[in-house]
């Protein structure tokens, strides 16, 4: 089963197995390379969490398509009042979709809205199995997640500041033992500045079995 990876910018990406699309915390405010909502066909929204960066366009986007918007409870409430399809999930949930098994992780970082949490995904699509962080810090459980439910693709935030910085995030990949990590969540604003070969670099020295992937807006990659 292979799977089609498109970076787009920042937290935002895209992944089309199956015949069907996922995109992952849609902002597509100043994207370098141009997507637009018009532009996008997408059957899933995955959301980490409410803050302007990753909810994006969520809702617009999510009826546009006839699109179902996965994440937190506090998040689908609001995208059903809004007049979205929504699956509400919350932090250690697990729930099998048509398209395969989701786990919502924790995520140490705001949720932008009432009473809610931030989260991450563990998502298999259509067999591609891959582990997005959201915005967190690094937290000690990411060691228990490849145990949990086995993933070969992990996508961590290194752009500090908000996040985890690259120091971190090295931290972090040693912990998933994920085969590749991509970082984003950098150089998007000059407070998440950072150079992503730093990363690579300390990753590829410390972690053996991780190749880390540097992306650019645009980029695609061949999953497995
Ligand atoms: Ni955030
Ligand atoms: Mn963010």
């Amino acid at each position: 089963m292979s799977a089609e990876f498109k970076f787009i910018h920042h937290a935002c990406f895209t992944v089309t197995a199956g015949g069907e699309t996922l995109i992952c915390d849609p902002f597509l405010d100043g994207n370098p390379i141009h997507v637009s909502m018009e532009d996008l066909k997408v059957d899933y929204i995955f959301v980490t969490h409410a803050h302007s960066d990753h909810l994006g366009c969520a809702y617009e986007l999510a009826k546009k398509c006839d699109a179902t918007i996965i994440t937190t409870a506090e998040i689908a409430g609001q995208a059903s009042e809004q007049g979205c399809k929504a699956h509400a999930m919350h932090v250690g949930g697990t729930y099998k979709f048509p398209f395969g098994k989701v786990r919502l992780t924790p995520a140490f970082h705001g949720s932008g809205i009432a009473g809610g949490h931030a989260c991450g995904f563990i998502i298999d699509f259509h067999g591609a199995k891959f582990y997005f962080a959201g915005d967190t810090s690094l937290f000690g459980d990411m060691q228990l997640l490849q145990e949990l439910d086995p993933f070969k693709y992990a996508l961590l935030p290194i752009g500090g500041n908000f996040t985890m910085d690259p120091h971190d995030a090295a931290k972090a990949a040693a912990f998933l033992k994920a085969p590749v990590v991509i970082p984003i969540h950098y150089n998007t604003w000059p407070v998440i500045a950072q150079d992503p070969e730093t990363f690579k670099t300390e990753v590829e020295k410390n972690v053996p079995g991780t190749e880390v992937i540097l992306v650019d807006p645009g980029d695609t990659l061949e999953w497995d």
